[in-house]
């Protein structure tokens, strides 16, 4: 006979706390949906926001610490809320926050909460600033992801790389801290390299560091192509190469389809058919859009005073007479494999492993 007995009704303020729970997750979840939706339609999914061009790094690789950077205006919180409520007109975008050294800005949490409303922040640091109390406060405030910057496992490499001695014992550090101190599973702490001439070698050795502290490996291909910098052309086969590390490793959350270009970026100097201004906007810490960091002298208007759909459409059409293919950095690289790359299943399987949850406490 089947039995009458029902389960214990929960108590009313366990159910109250549920659908509170509930509420508070709608917000996200209706921006996750936008997000996907605008994810499939082919619209903006990617913006680059530098707030400062201001670094207290000398790095070999980058000119921002340079003279004729000096003195460029940084983006107010205000600026920021500017930003993003234009920007939500598009849809949410992943908004990767940088500079020059984002954590230098006095105002960055505020930039974060303003950012994070409507969008998906993340940020790349060079990790020497990091706190246990900034780190909480940027995760609370919505930060997504914070990824450092490392390029060489032996300390004194970096360090002469970065300019700086002693910054791979912070950005080691950061790394711990960042990482004991999400505030959600969602949050995603990684290391991110530039790939070099002569970094390659160091790319195990900085995955079984990484593996120790429980987060996840991502790279950039080296561009030479804005200021002056030299040519530090990678290994002829540095696609195969970096595809088999990653085999190795599951921690090397990189898009398989981005890495398998690295081999013909290397040999032609780039890659051509470029998705900035379609997939990717720059936007500089005046509120200038453009298409990418590389081409910060050329904008085609300014966010903070002009129609976000103007903007749009002449970034449309700079995109479509865009011949340019001088670089294969992931900020292009990334986005352009999910939605244009060959293997679209092991691309989405690596997106997921890229954005999949890990556990506070937990190792990836
Ligand atoms: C411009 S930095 C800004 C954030 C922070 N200052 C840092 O270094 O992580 C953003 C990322 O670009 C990388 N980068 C710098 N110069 C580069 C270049 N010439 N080609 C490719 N990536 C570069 C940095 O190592 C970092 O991972
Ligand atoms: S730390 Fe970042 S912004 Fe500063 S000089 Fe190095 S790469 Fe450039
Ligand atoms: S290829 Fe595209 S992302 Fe790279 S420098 Fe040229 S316009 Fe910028």
């Amino acid at each position: 006979m089947k039995s009458t007995a029902s389960a214990p009704a929960k108590p009313p303020e366990d159910q109250t706390t549920t659908s509170r729970a509930l509420c508070s997750r709608l917000p996200e979840l209706r921006k996750k949906l936008r997000f996907a939706k605008s994810f499939l339609r082919h619209r903006l999914v990617h913006v680059n926001l530098q707030i400062l061009y201001s670094c207290n790094y000398r790095c070999t690789i980058c000119d921002f610490w340079k003279p004729s950077w000096r003195n460029k205006p940084i983006l107010s919180a205000a600026q920021a809320k500017v930003i993003s409520e234009q920007l939500n007109l598009l849809g949410p975008q992943i908004i990767s926050i940088g500079g020059g050294e984002p954590m230098l800005h006095p105002e960055l949490t505020a930039i974060v909460s303003a950012l994070a409303r409507h969008h998906f922040p993340v940020m790349i640091t060079n990790g020497s600033l990091v706190t246990p109390t900034l780190a909480r406060a940027l995760f609370a405030a919505g930060m997504v992801e914070i990824s450092v910057s490392v390029d060489y496992a032996r300390p004194d490499k970096h360090d002469a790389q970065r300019g700086v001695a002693g910054a791979y014992a912070r950005a080691i550090e950061a790394l711990k801290i960042l990482q004991a101190n999400r505030t959600h599973p969602e949050q995603r702490v990684n290391m991110i390299s530039v790939i070099m001439n002569d970094n390659l070698p160091e790319v195990e050795p900085l995955l079984e560091t990484c593996r120790q502290l429980g987060i996840t490996y991502l790279v950039t291909l080296y561009s030479h192509s804005r200021g002056s910098k030299p040519e530090r052309l990678a290994a002829a086969d540095v696609g195969e190469q970096l595809l088999s590390i990653k085999r190795r490793h599951r921690h090397f959350v990189a898009l398989r389809g981005y890495l398998e270009k690295f081999t013909e970026a290397v040999a032609e100097n780039g890659i051509g058919q470029c998705q900035a201004g379609r997939d990717l906007w720059n936007i500089d810490s005046q509120g200038d859009v453009g298409l990418c960091i590389d081409r910060l002298e050329d904008p085609v208007g300014n966010i903070l005073s002009e129609d976000v759909f103007e903007l749009e459409h002449r970034l449309l059409e700079r995109h479509r007479g865009n011949q340019c293919r001088d670089c294969w950095t992931s900020c292009r690289g990334s986005i352009e494999a999910v939605r244009h790359g060959r293997s679209k299943l092991g691309n989405l399987f690596d997106y997921y492993q890229m954005t999949r949850l890990v556990h506070l406490n937990g190792a990836f």
